[in-house]
């Protein structure tokens, strides 16, 4: 069974000074908190901040992975702002794909997202796949599936936790891979998504850029485990 991910995904925040503000704060803690050996911490940062988190995480050996937040559709070569998933693979494990801001903001399209799961994939990069209903495509070379309902993110109206597990439950029943739940999760409502049965993590955006807020959430999971 592939671990069960608390996803911290910070979209477009925090300079390289702030993250080393976090990432200190968080590593005193976790230094002192024993982590379930079934969950993995998995933090997507902006690409400016994976160099200075990658070498800190090594030095101080955190059991916190780094993922991308987006992989560019194509391989090296002529395509001015794309970071390639060549380049990610010497800093993440992991990458987001088809996040419904990328969507929307950005208008990726389906066949750019299973082309950049692909691209993703043959790097040996791990595929968080972002869908937002329990009717959605999955690419294939995607390896987790995140169920985030658009009202939810953002918002502070997290979606009851019931529901969520239904649709998780659907879309791991049709496609046999993991799914985490993304939207309004924060330290008061995290255990809850992850005490359901079909649940398999948890992807937090804005409760994540605080490190006291991010800890008091990798404690309530690891003392439920
Ligand atoms: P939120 O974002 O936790 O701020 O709702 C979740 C996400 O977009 O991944």
């Amino acid at each position: 069974m592939l671990p069960r991910l608390l996803v911290a995904n910070w979209k477009s925040n925090k300079t390289i000074e702030e993250a080393r503000v976090w990432i200190e704060f968080v590593s005193q803690h976790l230094s002192t908190l024993r982590l379930p050996d079934d969950i993995r911490i998995v933090l997507c940062p902006p690409f400016t901040t994976l160099p200075l988190l990658k070498d800190y995480i090594v030095r101080e050996h955190l059991p916190i992975a780094l993922g991308a937040q987006d992989v560019s559709p194509f391989g090296k070569g002529a395509y001015t702002g794309e970071v390639n998933a060549d380049m990610l693979k010497e800093l993440v494990t992991f990458a987001l794909v088809g996040h419904s801001e990328r969507r929307k903001y950005f208008q990726e399209t389906e066949e750019e997202l299973a082309f950049e799961s692909l691209q993703a994939r043959e790097a040996g990069i791990s595929v968080i796949y972002c869908v937002d209903n329990a009717d959605a495509v999955v690419s294939d070379a995607a390896e987790y599936i995140a169920y985030e309902p658009v009202a939810a993110i953002g918002s502070g109206q997290s979606e009851d936790p019931q529901k969520a597990n239904s649709v998780c439950e659907t879309l791991y029943k049709r496609y046999d891979k993991p799914v985490c739940y993304g939207g309004s999760v924060d330290e008061t409502n995290c255990a809850l998504y992850m005490n359901t049965a079909c649940i398999h993590g948890l992807l937090v955006g804005g409760a994540s850029l605080d490190a006291e807020r991010f800890c008091s959430m990798v404690e309530a999971i690891s003392s439920q485990a």
